[in-house]
């Protein structure tokens, strides 16, 4: 059996970009590893997110991994270069996907990106975007509630309408047409998000470009799965339960078996 992808995150959000690698990329193998233990990633620091990330590289690597995902967006915003420059296996991440997609699809030239504090603090959507093109100009909000509202399930609720109109009314007034969701749990909460928006802007999902990248990656170093029926394996630092729960909701797939990890000993 050919080797896997590995994909990682801070928790379940990169659940959302599994299940696009999933989806394009059927007959990969792909082992999961969510550091539920140690979410959320977007309140720490650039060190702490670059030592846990590593640690997570050092374990895929010990599954022989041929390609590593960082389907986290404060990770790829803090520690991919790094991460990139030591690795012997390609390793992408998630932010530059997204910023190529926003900027091909912005016609008023102004785009909005939601994520993170670490993630917006960092400046990365905007350094990247307008190393694009000049001429945009990036909105950049963090929207730290997000994500607890959708690890407890909040995707259609009062409490999210109210905290979307929060949130996003300073993009609003920005005459955006694309909105990057700059954090793994957002494309989540794309109903409100859109209701909250209209319709004549796009939200941008990471995700589904990282997924393309990746295919991209693959085929032009032969390294690409043809006709395999493909193994997915599932790895948290803590909280299984709650993990398969989540999988099962966001994933195509049936999630059989989640195993713990003491990530701190790598
Ligand atoms: N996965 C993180 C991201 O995409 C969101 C959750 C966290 O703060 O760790 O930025």
């Amino acid at each position: 059996m050919e080797a896997s992808i590995g994909v990682f995150d801070s928790g379940v959000g990169g659940l959302t970009v599994a299940r696009e690698i999933i989806r394009q990329l059927p007959s990969e193998n792909v082992i999961y590893f969510g550091d539920t233990a140690r979410v959320p990633y977007g309140s720490k620091s650039k060190q702490t997110v670059l030592k846990y990330s590593k640690q997570i590289v050092r374990f895929l690597n010990t599954k022989n991994v041929k390609a590593i995902v960082i389907a986290c967006n404060t990770a790829s915003a803090l520690a991919l270069d790094e991460i990139a420059a030591e690795s012997k296996i390609p390793v992408i991440g998630v932010v530059r996907p997204g910023a190529r997609m926003a900027v091909e699809c912005t016609e008023t030239k102004n785009i909005g990106v939601i994520a993170t504090d670490a993630t917006i603090k960092s400046g990365i959507y905007t350094d990247y975007i307008r190393s694009l093109d000049k001429e945009v100009t990036v909105v950049g909000k963090a929207c730290p509630l997000f994500v607890p509202l959708v690890e407890e399930g909040l995707l259609e609720d009062r409490i999210t309408d109210d905290m979307v109109d929060r949130y996003l009314s300073e993009i609003k007034a920005y005459n955006v047409d694309a909105l990057v969701l700059g954090c793994t749990h957002y494309p989540l909460l794309a109903n409100p998000i859109k209701r909250y928006m209209g319709n004549k802007v796009t939200l941008v999902n990471p995700a589904y470009e990282t997924a393309k990248e990746l295919k991209t990656l693959l085929r032009e170093n032969n390294m690409l799965n043809i006709n395999n029926t493909p193994k997915y394996e599932f790895y948290v630092s803590d909280g299984i339960d709650k993990f398969k729960s989540f999988a099962d909701k966001v994933l195509p797939v049936n999630v059989t078996a989640v195993n713990v990890v003491d990530i701190e000993s790598y």
